[in-house]
């Protein structure tokens, strides 16, 4: 058997086109797997009962539902911890009316993770940990938000599945993720982080073009414009909550940014941005009222950045809350010497676009019923359970530690952006007071 914390990704493992990856042809839907095998029980605790967790109509993600397939009669989901009982009470009554029963006919319910420490038997000891909390609850090293260090302390060797962003918090904070980071990397802890974008097929194919072809990222272009009347919770619009659309959403695609550019310069990050309160920033279909969040709190309509890698290379990315209806729109390009490699509607269908030397036209690569959600999940299962003989195998493609560097980035950027504005906030006040004076 392979030793599976040297099968753990390091974000340390050299340049960009280095980066872990796998191969894509081992990337299965659920459809098309069986069970992990053996026969004992395989514990797990979920913390958050919400949307990530059992899923929505907002999207595809549904964590238990993947685990379910994942693990099959092994699943044993001994606690579920959320301080709104009544939402983990409702959630476990569906799954106990359903045929997942088995995973679920046990599963007790607690208002926080100390109640859970406290009243817990030898037995119920969970062999990984599914963290699905609001992120301004995690992240940091302050008593209540550092769930990390409590699984830590708790629960030593215990795996770790954390969401994305890894935290919400003030930018003085982000130490204290690469504390965490640095912690859970000594303590040779498994933990994966929810970027799973990362484990898109079609993610990795370009990751193999780019191996197999040795070559070097010139360029990342990014863009996300989401659907802005299909988000209609009121903390998403609030800065002082969600801490913006860069840092909860376009995380995203500043990740892959990462995935495939490299380590970035912070000091280089610049930003513009177009705000509530200018004329072309005005949103017809809102569905939440703006008007109960401070006007200092309310988000920027576009957030436009660039950047230089360490590589050199430049990135650069637009977040847009522009379309109605429910479809997100994005693309990620990434071009190096003679390529373009062009990922459309990653979230919907994704649809590579690669042009190479020597023909002018594109090739268009169709990725139907592939699953991230069930890739990062599948592959976490493997590497805890280390079933695999081949090392190559199965990957973490998002540790603590790098996805720590993405929540830098995105602070970089919210920052930069909110510079911009003030800067030109500031000379449009001196040009109007020169023209009063003039006049
Ligand atoms: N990877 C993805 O595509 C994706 C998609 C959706 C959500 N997410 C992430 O998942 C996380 C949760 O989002 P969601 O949509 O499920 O939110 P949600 O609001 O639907 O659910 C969060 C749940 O956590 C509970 N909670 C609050 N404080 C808690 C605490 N201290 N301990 C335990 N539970 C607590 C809430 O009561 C709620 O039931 C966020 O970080 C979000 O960014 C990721």
């Amino acid at each position: 058997m392979s030793n599976p914390s040297s099968r753990r990704a390091s974000h340390s493992s050299g340049g960009p086109s280095r980066r872990p990856s796998i191969d894509p042809s081992r990337l299965v839907p659920m459809d098309k797997v069986t069970h992990v095998g053996g026969t004992d029980n395989f514990n797990v605790v979920f913390i958050g009962a919400g949307n990530i967790m059992f899923g929505s109509d907002e999207g595809p993600w549904n964590h238990s539902f993947r685990l379910e397939h994942k693990l099959g009669r092994r699943l044993k989901v001994v606690a579920l911890i959320d301080p709104a009982t009544e939402r983990a009470i409702s959630v476990l009554k569906m799954k106990c009316d359903s045929f997942v029963v088995s995973a679920y006919q046990d599963t007790r319910v607690f208002k926080t993770f100390d109640d859970f420490v406290r009243n817990m038997t030898p037995k119920d000891r969970p062999r990984i940990i599914v963290i699905g909390s609001p992120p301004m609850f995690r992240g940091s090293t302050q008593p209540g938000r550092d769930i990390e260090l409590q699984i830590l302390k708790h629960f030593p060797g215990v795996a770790i599945f954390v969401e994305k962003p890894i935290a919400t918090g003030p930018q003085e904070e982000i130490d204290d993720g690469f504390k965490i980071a640095k912690m859970i990397d000594e303590s040779n802890t498994i933990c994966s982080v929810g970027y799973m974008l990362r484990y898109l097929k079609a993610v990795q194919m370009m990751k193999k073009i780019i191996d197999e072809n040795q070559l070097t990222v010139m360029s990342t272009i990014a863009r996300y414009a989401c659907a802005y009347e299909a988000i209609s919770k009121p903390d998403w619009w609030d800065k002082a909550k969600s801490y913006g659309p860069i840092i909860e959403q376009g995380t995203h695609f500043c990740d892959l940014s990462r995935y495939f550019g490299g380590e970035i310069d912070i000091a280089s990050v610049q930003a513009h941005s177009l705000e509530w309160d200018e004329n072309a920033g005005r949103l017809s279909k809102m569905t939440i009222d703006e008007s109960e969040i401070p006007p200092e709190r309310r988000i920027p309509r576009v957030t436009a950045a660039t950047w230089k890698y360490d590589s050199g290379a430049v990135g650069s990315f637009t977040h847009i809350v522009a379309l109605q209806g429910r479809n997100y729109s994005c693309e990620f390009e990434v071009y190096a010497d003679g390529y373009q490699l062009k990922l459309v509607n990653p979230y919907v269908l994704p649809v590579l676009y690669i042009r190479k030397p020597g023909d002018d036209n594109e090739t268009v690569v169709r990725f139907a019923d592939d699953d991230p959600f069930f890739s990062e999940i599948s592959n976490l299962i493997d590497i805890t359970e280390d079933i695999e003989e081949d090392p190559e195998a199965s990957q973490i493609l998002s540790t603590y530690a790098d996805a720590v560097r993405t929540y830098e980035f995105t602070w970089a950027i919210r920052k930069a952006s909110e510079k911009s504005r003030v800067t030109k906030l500031k000379a449009s006040t001196e040009s109007a007071r020169a023209q009063k004076a003039e006049s």
